[in-house]
């Protein structure tokens, strides 16, 4: 497998009066292409600061991360700034829309910035709000969209540039259980053939990484277990099985 993402003995210390907080503690991953991995763990448990780390967004103690052949600790503040915005697509929690803005120009907004203003933008934001399902909704501004249609408008924003990782933080933590599984099943769609996106997601709910090929779960800032669906003999387009599975563990793992 294509190795797109590579992170070595990965660490975050937080000074907190006046003490070391070890938030991050030695993590190792590989994340392959057209992989979906999600990161598991209780609140507290240093899932977003390594998240954060592993996108250039904060600066780990400790460690190394490769994103695509390149080594973060050696880039400066643009190369960092670059890699971000061309390698990684960014899909949060609170769907971090611009509210003046239309989703179709929300969607194009980075680009724009980007100096990008050619029609090929422009045509694949097009696609890509259609792919979505935002086909009739394009020229709507957030606060008249649902919760799931302001995340596929968040969604098609990252895939704008088509980075070879998306990285996601509870992106369904503000859905109900059902737009959730939407949105789940099109992120992971971006995973397969032609596009082969590679997806980090962090989640604390069992049924959110029911969705990824391989489950990584950590406590106290470290990786204590891993569960692929691969392990279960049957393919992950069956997550019930895989959630049980993921349950099972997790109980494991934390008790
Ligand atoms: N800037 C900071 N300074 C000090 N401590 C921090 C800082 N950022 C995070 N922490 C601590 O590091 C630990 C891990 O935080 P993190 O946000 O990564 O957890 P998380 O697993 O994402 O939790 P949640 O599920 O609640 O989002 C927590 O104990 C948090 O208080
Ligand atoms: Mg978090």
């Amino acid at each position: 497998m294509n190795i797109v993402l590579h992170a070595d003995r990965l660490t975050k210390t937080f000074q907190v009066g006046g003490e070391a907080f070890h938030a991050v503690k030695g993590v190792d991953l590989q994340i392959g292409q057209g992989e979906f991995v999600a990161i598991m763990g209780p609140s507290g448990s240093g899932k977003s600061t390594l998240l954060h780390m592993l996108s250039g967004l904060e600066k780990a103690t400790n460690g190394r991360v490769t994103i695509c052949g390149l080594n973060l600790m050696k880039c400066n503040d643009n190369e960092l700034t670059r890699l971000r915005s061309e390698k990684i697509g960014f899909v949060f929690q609170f769907f971090s829309l611009i509210p003046v803005l239309t989703a179709y120009e929300n969607v194009t907004l980075p680009m724009l910035m980007a100096g990008r203003k050619d029609s090929a933008v422009r045509n694949r934001a097009t696609l890509l709000l259609t792919q979505m399902g935002l086909g009739e909704h394009m020229h709507k501004r957030p606060k008249e969209l649902s919760g799931g249609q302001q995340q596929r408008v968040a969604i098609a924003r990252a895939l704008l540039p088509n980075p070879p990782i998306l990285m996601a933080d509870e992106p369904t933590g503000n859905l109900d259980t059902k737009t959730g599984m939407d949105v789940l099943q099109l992120l992971r769609n971006t995973c397969k053939e032609p596009q082969r996106h590679s997806l980090v997601l962090v989640t604390h709910d069992p049924w959110v990484a029911a969705f990824a090929n391989r489950v990584l779960f950590v406590r106290d800032g470290e990786i204590v277990g891993e569960v692929a669906s691969s392990d279960l003999g049957q393919d992950h387009e069956r997550p019930l099985a895989f959630a049980a599975a993921i349950q099972k563990k997790w109980e494991m793992l934390m008790s």
